[in-house]
């Protein structure tokens, strides 16, 4: 137990864990009292309130879900903030920051604080929310506070949040100073190509509308707009090689344009229209096999910092809607951690590249405070995982209030079974039952510079 100012914090002995700092993994014991980590390799003799014996389990940083859509305010009937969260704090997501497509848009300060506030009272784990951009709300932009940063849609899709303009760009790029990151589909050639495939019934359909073309054009035109103003710029859930090559090239030249990927991206392909239908319809489209590798090999050669979800989930009956009616997006916050750990369990990858992606780079992309890392006076967020654990995704054991994920029926070795928010346990697996707190999460915290 420790006191400090007269408070009593209930202090946790994480033991004999394989721990992932400074990307490498060390047998050692982690201490973490008052929200925070206080100490790394105790003594023998140090105890704590709560003892864990982590042997044979790794236990790395929270993970940081750098886009997703929670759908509260507004759209609750697909999603929720209690729902959703529980679900991070299953897969290991112990913060996330979320989307602006919300209802009403999130395009105000007052609309920011609206979405914090709520969260504050709803979220078992840790929150930040970005704001819209919209053609005319500069100054909101300018003087938004407690935010990530701005997210444009250069490209239209669920909701009606669009900047298209090359003049409402160009000053938005030029007048903030917050990170910006954007979904990147050209509007004019999606527009063209969906003429062209008007009254098809076929979902194979939505990836020639929204088709490679569609993907590098926007992204290239935003890496100039970042690149001409040297603004901070993010790309959102890359989906082609072109695009991978883009990124690459624009790395070469500056450190100001980062990207990311997203496991639909990485692990789908057109392939899978046939067997998963609309559950894998999402904007970007899914794309190729030869796609996928190149993502891949993206995230490994450090093209692609950030692994994020999208997490943008609409109800089976939604989905179900004939194409081109039924809705894009897909759940994914409980399952992608899991879907990682597989990939270093077959060898693709090591489980510090994935903590590399998944919650140091989100959190320097970000600037946030305090996450990211298990290191004494960071936020005691963590997860401790065990990599023999084979489950198989069933849609009846989704927390995910849409209750759907589109890799049910999939077995993957590697799952969280224990995760802590601000130094709670938040969920824990033990002999196959879960069990979650009632507590909530913080807001988190910035330190933005200025470009
Ligand atoms: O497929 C998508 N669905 N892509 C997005 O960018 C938005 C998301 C949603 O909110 O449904």
């Amino acid at each position: 137990m420790l006191v400090q100012s007269g408070e009593i914090f209930i202090s946790t002995l994480i033991k004999n864990a394989n721990v992932i700092i400074g990307g490498q993994s060390v047998e050692t014991s982690v201490l973490i009292s008052n929200r925070k980590i206080v100490e790394i390799d105790p003594a023998n003799t140090v105890t704590a309130d709560n003892m864990v014996d982590a042997s044979g389990l790794v236990l790395m940083p929270g993970v940081i879900d750098d886009q997703v859509h929670f759908r509260e305010p507004g759209l609750t009937g697909k999603e929720d903030l209690a729902h959703a969260s529980r679900a991070c704090a299953k897969g290991g997501v112990t913060s996330f920051l979320e989307m602006p497509n919300t209802i009403p848009n999130a395009t105000t300060q007052q609309l920011l604080d609206d979405k914090l506030a709520i969260a504050s009272k709803a979220s078992l784990v840790n929150y930040g929310f970005y704001i819209g951009a919209t053609p005319n709300n500069v100054n909101d932009l300018k003087h938004a506070v407690r935010t990530p940063g701005i997210k444009i849609f250069i490209g239209s899709s669920t909701g009606d949040l669009l900047v298209d303009s090359q003049d409402a760009l160009e000053t938005i790029f030029a007048q903030t100073t917050l990170p910006i990151c954007a979904h990147c589909e050209d509007e004019t050639t999606v527009k063209r190509n969906a003429q062209r495939y008007a009254g098809s019934t076929d979902i194979a359909t939505h990836s020639k509308i929204r088709d490679h073309e569609a993907a590098a054009i926007a992204t290239a035109r935003a890496i100039d707009l970042a690149e001409r103003h040297q603004h901070r710029f993010h790309v959102l859930h890359v989906s082609t090689a072109h695009e991978v090559d883009l990124i690459r090239a624009a790395k070469a030249k500056h450190n100001f344009v980062t990207a990311e990927a997203c496991p639909h991206h990485l692990f789908f392909s057109i392939d899978d229209y046939t067997r998963l239908g609309s559950l894998v319809k999402m904007n970007p489209s899914i794309k190729t096999k030869q796609d996928n590798e190149a993502l891949f090999a993206g995230l490994l050669d450090g093209t692609i910092e950030v692994i994020a979800t999208d997490h943008a989930p609409h109800t089976m009956d939604e989905k179900n809607l004939p194409y081109p009616q039924c809705p894009s997006g897909l759940p994914a916050v409980e399952n992608y951690l899991a879907l990682m750990l597989d990939q270093v369990n077959q060898g693709r990858c090591s489980i510090e590249q994935v903590v590399a992606w998944m919650c140091e780079a989100p959190a320097r992309v970000w600037d946030i405070a305090n996450k990211g890392k298990i290191e004494v006076g960071y936020d005691a967020d963590l997860v401790l995982v065990d990599m023999n654990l084979e489950k198989t995704i069933r849609n009846e054991d989704q927390q995910t209030k849409c209750g759907w994920s589109p890799w049910a029926g999939e077995t993957l070795k590697g799952w969280p079974v224990k995760t802590w928010v601000m130094g709670e346990e938040v969920f824990r697996l033990d002999s196959g039952n879960e069990t979650y707190a009632k507590t909530f999460g913080t807001a988190i915290e910035y330190q933005h510079k200025t470009t």
